[in-house]
C-alpha cells in the first residue's frame, strides 16, 4: 500500500495501521480521524486495511466491521443503518453524508478518507458534538403551535396543504448540510443555518399552524436569517436530496411580502 503523509504543519498525527489478515484479496483502506478528550494526545489518522469480500457494501459496513473485528476503540455514532435516524453523518470522501447510505464503491479510487462532520466540536473520533445545534433547533419551536380551540378529533389539511410540506418533512436533522455551509463555520453561534432553518420553513408553511407571524418575527434578525448567501453547498450534500437554501428563499421572500 502506498505510504500516507500529512503536511509538515498538521497537527494531525500519523497513526496507527492496522493491516488485513494473511490472505485478503479485495482490501480497501480506510484512513479514519481518532481523537480522544482522555488521553491528551494531538488528533491522528490511524489506517485499516478491510478485506471487502468479507464486509457489507456501505461506509459503515467497514466502520462496524473495524470496530467488531479490528479495533474496539473506533468511535462513531450509528443506529438505523438506513438513513432515517440521522446519526451516522460524516465526511466521507471529501464530502458530508449518511455512512450507511454511501456505498463503499462510490468513494472515489484510493484510500477512503472518513472524518468527523467539519467544524463542530468533537466528542471521540467520528462523534460531533450537536448540542448547539439542538438548542437551535429548539429555539425555532418545532412544534404545532395553535390559539383555536382543539377540533374533536384532528386539524385536517387538504391534499394541496399536505403537499407544501414535501421537500421538508423528509430532513432527518443530520447536520450535513449545516456543518457543509460556510456561513455557518464562521457565525454559527448566531446564524441558525440551513437545517434549522429548512425546519422553521416547515412550521411556517405547516396550514395548521396558528403562528406564522411569530414565527417570522423570531427569525427577522440579521444574523439567524440573513447570514445565508446562496452558496447551495448544503443543497448539494442533503444526503436526503433536501433543498435548504431555497426554503432559506422562501421565508426571506415571505418577509418581504409581509413588509409590502
Ligand atoms: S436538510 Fe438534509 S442535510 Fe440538512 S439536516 Fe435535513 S436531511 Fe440532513
Ligand atoms: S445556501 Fe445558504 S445555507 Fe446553504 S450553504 Fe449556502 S450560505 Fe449556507
Ligand atoms: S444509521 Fe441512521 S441514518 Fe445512518
Amino acid at each position: 500500500m502506498a505510504e500516507f503523509s500529512l503536511p509538515k504543519n498538521s497537527r494531525i498525527q500519523p497513526g496507527k495501521h492496522f493491516p488485513a489478515p494473511g490472505g485478503a484479496k479485495d482490501v480497501r483502506q480506510f484512513r479514519i480521524y481518532r481523537w480522544s478528550p482522555d488521553d491528551g494526545q494531538n488528533p491522528r489518522i490511524d489506517t485499516y486495511e478491510v478485506d471487502l469480500a468479507t464486509c457489507g457494501p456501505m461506509v459503515l459496513d467497514a466502520l462496524i466491521k473495524i470496530k467488531n473485528e479490528i479495533d474496539p476503540t473506533l468511535t462513531f455514532r450509528r443506529s438505523c443503518r438506513e438513513g432515517i435516524c440521522g446519526s451516522c453523518a460524516m465526511n466521507i470522501d471529501g464530502t458530508n453524508t449518511l455512512a450507511c447510505t454511501k456505498a463503499i464503491d462510490e468513494c472515489g479510487k484510493g484510500d477512503v478518507k472518513i472524518y468527523p462532520l467539519p467544524h463542530m466540536p468533537v466528542v471521540k473520533d467520528l462523534v460531533p458534538d450537536l448540542t448547539h445545534f439542538y438548542a437551535q433547533y429548539a429555539s425555532i419551536k418545532p412544534w404545532l403551535r395553535t390559539q383555536s380551540a382543539a377540533p374533536p378529533k384532528e386539524r385536517l389539511q387538504s391534499k394541496e396543504d399536505r403537499a407544501r410540506l414535501d421537500g421538508l418533512y423528509e430532513c432527518i436533522l443530520c447536520a450535513c448540510c449545516t456543518t457543509s455551509c460556510p456561513s455557518y463555520w464562521w457565525n454559527g453561534e448566531r446564524y441558525l443555518g440551513p437545517a434549522i432553518l429548512l425546519q422553521a420553513y416547515r412550521w411556517i408553511v405547516d396550514s395548521r399552524d396558528e403562528d406564522t407571524g411569530a414565527r417570522l418575527d423570531d427569525l427577522e434578525d440579521p444574523f439567524k436569517l440573513y447570514r445565508c448567501h446562496t452558496i447551495m453547498n448544503c443543497a448539494r450534500t442533503c444526503p436526503k436530496g433536501l433543498n435548504p437554501a431555497k426554503a432559506i428563499a422562501e421565508i426571506k421572500k415571505l418577509m418581504v411580502e409581509r413588509r409590502t
